[in-house]
């Protein structure tokens, strides 16, 4: 089985790639720039991305993360992309300088097939780092830490992020349906 993956995101194409091959799905990358509504959650966002890609006819997986830190009510959250582009790293940790240091990575991804259509998500918990630390991943990786870990994503090596990222978890459960699917 097939699918493409409709993003710009080379990070994600990779991480998307690795997890749906355990379960034989071959992933081409369709490096489209899919446009963004602007929303206050991830579902709205990743359904206007959908119904763009849909039009294809093809079996195509999109999706959509942000960070969310509580102590900030949620901020980035949907705003992820363009808070990282801003201010970036060093500028979320001064933001939330003398705060808790909760945060949490969130996915929902969407697939579509024929005229179905399907979303999924996916969570992972943990907490800001005081300074980036690894160069692997991309995004905010090197200031998160999930639970249980010491280390940043930035410092997991792809397979390890792979087993715990929120990313990874929403896209087994796309794993999981397209082999009921068949
Ligand atoms: P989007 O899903 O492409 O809108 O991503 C939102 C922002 O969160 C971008 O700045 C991404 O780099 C970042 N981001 C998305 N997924 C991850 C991840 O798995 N790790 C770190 N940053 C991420």
């Amino acid at each position: 089985m097939d699918l493409a993956f409709v993003s710009t995101n080379v990070g994600k194409f990779r991480e998307v790639r690795s997890i749906l091959g355990e379960y034989g799905v071959r992933v081409r990358w369709d490096r489209r720039r899919l446009p963004e509504v602007q929303a206050d959650d991830l579902a709205s966002v990743v359904e206007a991305k959908l119904a763009d890609a849909a039009r294809s006819g093809q079996t195509v997986l999109v999706e959509d993360s942000g960070l969310f830190i509580p102590a900030l009510d949620g901020f980035p959250g949907v705003y992820s992309a363009y808070a990282f582009k801003t201010i970036g790293l060093r500028g979320m940790l001064t933001l939330t300088r003398g705060r808790a240091r909760g945060a949490v990575f969130r996915t929902v991804a969407g697939l579509a097939r024929g005229s179905r259509q399907w979303t999924v998500s996916g969570e992972c918990r943990g907490r800001l780092a005081d300074r980036p630390r690894g160069r692997n991943g991309f995004g905010y990786d090197p200031i998160f830490i999930p639970n249980g870990e010491t280390r940043t994503f930035g410092q997991f090596d792809p397979v390890e992020k792979n087993r715990r990222s929120h990313r990874a978890q929403a896209i087994r459960r796309v794993g999981r349906l397209l082999q009921t699917l068949g």
